[in-house]
């Protein structure tokens, strides 16, 4: 059974085929992505017109690119998936509305797929993937989430950010430094050559005793300390004021990590969204699970941020499940705000 997805929530325009025939992991026959980032760094963060422009535009020839290194054609596939949710509505309009008039054209089902839970099941396309059940820390530009995933589709909520997203409070910070979009992975590279401790900054809700999480302030504490610093702020203490920010953000995920892993007694982590790329965070739970006898896993880097990949793949574990998600007509909508226990078995 061969799966088509599509992502186009944001700012990637990703596409992929992968074939989850028998009742293996669905196998990645090849994926492609544009990433817009180039364009919207000139307005600072992502122009939701321009990027759904962009979609409409590279998605058919990623769709020819993916099918031709597949040596597979349209003919062959047999399921039709898209991004329904959350995003961008513009953004998400452009995959739905391609999926769903080629699935009409190819008179094959179409599914709309959780943005998240694409993220959540990414890591099964590494090498060595997760078994169930597993707690997933899910952190993202836009999402900030502890959750216990039981099955394909069994999902409970056992934390969330209050404010800003993790991968929000990176971005930020960062544009206070006078980083480019999106920021965390340059604040990161900053931070290689500073010192954590340099500034004091907080750790919100560290010990708030539950698994929420709160960002909002650590950005505001980072702009004090960066007017304090004045202009031009010097090279050291720009590296400083990145290496700090990235631990604070750093510690509470871990702990939180930790707390939620201990509540739930299971023993296995998996890390997904774009922040799950950050060496700093590799290695600290990496360092703090190996202690407890945890494995953590991650999706393979390239499938960390958004991809077309981990929505085929989700497209196909669901329909292995045996869940009905398989749209049968070609109307379409698509949901801007989704939380994933909306899905949830
Ligand atoms: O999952 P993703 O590609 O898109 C969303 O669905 O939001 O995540 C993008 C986020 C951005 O905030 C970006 O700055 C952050 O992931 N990110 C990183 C790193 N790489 C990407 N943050 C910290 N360190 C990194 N190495
Ligand atoms: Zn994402």
């Amino acid at each position: 059974m061969l799966v088509l997805g599509f992502e186009s929530s944001c700012d990637e325009t990703g596409v992929a085929l992968v074939d989850a025939s028998g009742a293996g992991v669905p196998r990645l026959l090849s994926h492609a992505l544009h990433s817009q980032i180039a364009m919207h760094q000139a307005y600072g963060g992502v122009v939701p017109e321009l990027a759904s422009r962009d979609h409409i535009r590279r998605v058919l020839p990623l769709t020819e690119q993916v099918l031709a290194d597949a040596g597979r054609s349209l003919k062959d596939v047999d399921v039709v998936a898209y991004t329904r949710g959350p995003g961008l509505a513009g953004a998400l309009l452009v995959g739905a509305g391609v999926a769903c008039s080629l699935a009409a054209a190819l008179g094959k089902p179409v599914m709309g797929v959780h943005h998240l839970e694409g993220h959540l099941l990414s890591p099964f396309l590494s090498q060595d993937p997760p078994e169930f059940a597993f707690v997933a820390l899910l952190v993202s530009g836009g999402h900030t989430q502890l959750m216990q995933v039981d099955r394909v589709g069994c999902y409970a909520v056992l934390g969330e950010t209050i404010d800003d997203a993790a991968g929000e409070a990176f971005d930020k910070s960062a544009k206070l430094l006078g980083l480019p979009y999106p920021g965390g992975p340059h604040l990161a590279k900053l931070a290689q050559g500073g010192d954590a401790q340099a500034f004091k900054l907080p750790r919100p809700l560290l010990h708030s005793g539950d698994l929420d999480f709160s960002f909002s302030g650590l950005k505001t504490a980072v702009l004090t300390q960066a007017r304090k610093l004045g202009e031009p702020m010097g090279e050291q203490a720009r590296a400083d004021l990145a290496a700090s920010t990235q631990a604070a953000i750093v510690e509470v995920l871990v702990k939180k990590s930790l707390k939620a892993l201990e509540q739930t007694g299971l023993k296995r982590l998996v890390v997904a969204g774009g922040v799950g790329a950050n060496t700093l965070l590799r290695e600290q739970l990496n360092l703090a699970c190996g202690k407890r006898g945890i494995r953590v896993y991650y999706p393979e880097l390239h499938l960390c941020t958004d991809n077309g990949a981990m929505i085929a793949l989700a497209a196909g574990m669901r329909l292995q499940a045996g869940l009905e998600s398989v749209q049968r007509g070609y109307t379409f909508d698509v949901k801007p705000r989704w939380g994933l226990a909306e899905i949830s078995a």
